[in-house]
């Protein structure tokens, strides 16, 4: 998509859709801008990004997508009713018996309407899921890019229930056709399948996503370790899942009701997912749910965040004037209010993490760049150009944290000064 037809499409879908669907689309525009910037390889100058280019990933592996089928008989489907799907790309060497799962991301569906909008989308749908996807960060396979875990078998699991693969609804929803909220059953029956191709006799594994997919780390993590007695090293990397629980700059808790929507709708059971029954319905956020993980975790978060930034600190309704829109595709862009603002929800993050930072068994990353998914991209994961804290990559931080090397709580000074940051350009993109 070119820059002229992205901004076509924006004025379409401000004329065409409601404020849900909006939410849905801006989600999907954000997944193709990542896409687009990072994984088709951008050019890097000032280490901001300064637009795509034609090179592309040549070297990551594509890998195919597995359709569950069988799953159907145990009640997993996509929002459709369509099957669920991972892709699984085999370990080798030392690696063949170690096994990294990363949850997919992409948001969440709160009403009828933004949920059925997905069916016609890879968020929905495995019909409209890519057959092969290329692997790359912490999905590499190649050793340079990835040191640590580049020849364990790594599994991508597809996102398509639109509430962190938690959500259960047993009868289908008659929206003028069929909808399902299965979420917890594709969780468990991708895990099962997975068991029986050699994850159940792993040596070592790590259950990790990225945005909806880090929230859903936070959510299976213990969940993930019981399925797997027998396997000496289980740990949890949540990547860019830490969403935090704060008023929009209108003073409205917009996110909370946004989560309490899809907890309902969905009827997400906290008995599945780690919590007590007695908690609120409205804990779908990661300070909550890490309080009662007893699995080893790591989580890697920026502080600009710039998902919550648009989403949380300064969604739509709460700038009507757009005085924000600058600022929230470009934190270079950002004024001197409005950087006050943003330093307010960095010290809002830190003290969130402030009781996890004092368990032993944790690792953390919390840099001060406007990104938002680190992990999957191998500009970001590691290369010589990627955001560093006291000279260690994100890739380095992990693996230290996982093998026991080191113990890695970093947290890095307040922006702008680090210069290895890695600042997302969304401007670029939405120019005509
Ligand atoms: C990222 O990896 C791809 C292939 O895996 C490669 O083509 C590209 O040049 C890499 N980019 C950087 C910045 O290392
Ligand atoms: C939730 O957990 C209970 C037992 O803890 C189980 O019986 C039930 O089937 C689970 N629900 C789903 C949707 O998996
Ligand atoms: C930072 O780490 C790199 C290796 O990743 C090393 O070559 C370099 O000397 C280190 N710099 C400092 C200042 O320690």
């Amino acid at each position: 998509m070119s820059g002229g037809e992205i901004h076509r499409f924006r004025i379409w879908w401000r004329r065409r859709l409601g404020p849900e669907r909006r939410a849905t689309f801006s989600w999907l525009l954000a997944a193709v801008f990542v896409v687009l910037f990072l994984a088709a390889g951008s050019r890097i100058g000032d280490n901001v990004l300064s637009g795509p280019t034609a090179t592309s990933s040549s070297s990551a592996p594509l890998v195919d997508l597995t359709i569950v089928h069988s799953a159907g008989a145990k009640g997993a489907l996509c929002l459709d009713g369509s099957p669920p799907a991972y892709h699984l790309l085999r370990g080798f060497g030392s690696g063949s018996d170690k096994w990294l799962v990363h949850l997919e991301g992409g948001g969440w569906c709160q009403s009828l309407d933004s949920c059925s909008f997905r069916k016609s989308t890879p968020l929905g749908s495995s019909y409209y899921m890519e057959r092969q996807v290329p692997f790359m960060g912490i999905l590499s396979n190649i050793p340079s890019q990835n040191p640590d875990f580049y020849n364990w078998n790594k599994v991508k699991v597809r996102y398509c229930d639109g509430a962190s693969f938690s959500g259960y609804r047993e009868n289908e929803v008659q929206d003028g056709t069929k909808l399902f909220f299965r979420g917890q059953r594709i969780w468990e029956t991708i895990m099962d399948e997975l068991l029986q191709k050699g994850l159940a006799n792993a040596k070592q594994a790590l259950l990790t996503g990225c945005s909806a997919g880090g929230l859903a780390t936070f959510i299976h993590c213990d969940d993930f370790q019981a399925l797997l007695p027998n396997v000496a090293t289980v740990k949890c990397f949540a990547d860019g899942g830490f969403f935090l629980n704060e008023k929009d700059i209108s003073g409205r808790r917009s996110i909370k009701s946004f989560y309490s929507n899809v907890v309902q709708l969905q009827e997400i059971d906290f008995q599945n997912v780690s919590l007590g029954r007695n908690h609120l319905r409205q804990c779908f956020f990661a300070e909550e749910i890490i309080k009662n993980v007893k699995t080893p975790f790591f989580i890697l978060n920026p502080t600009y965040d710039f998902w919550q930034i648009q989403h949380i600190l300064v969604p739509a309704e709460s700038d009507p004037e757009h005085a924000w829109l600058r600022c929230k595709l470009n934190i270079g862009h950002c004024d001197s209010n409005q950087l006050k603002t943003l330093q307010g929800f960095r010290d809002a993050m830190l003290s969130s993490l402030s009781e996890f930072k004092q368990k032993k068994n944790g690792g953390m990353f919390i840099n001060s760049c406007f990104v938002h998914c680190q992990s999957l991209y191998n500009q970001t994961w590691h290369s010589p150009n990627s955001p560093r804290i006291n000279n260690k990559t994100i890739a380095e931080a992990v693996g230290d944290w996982f093998f026991d090397r080191k113990e890695t709580k970093e947290i890095d000074c307040p922006y702008p000064c680090n210069p290895t940051c890695y600042h997302m350009n969304l401007s670029q993109l939405s120019k005509s």
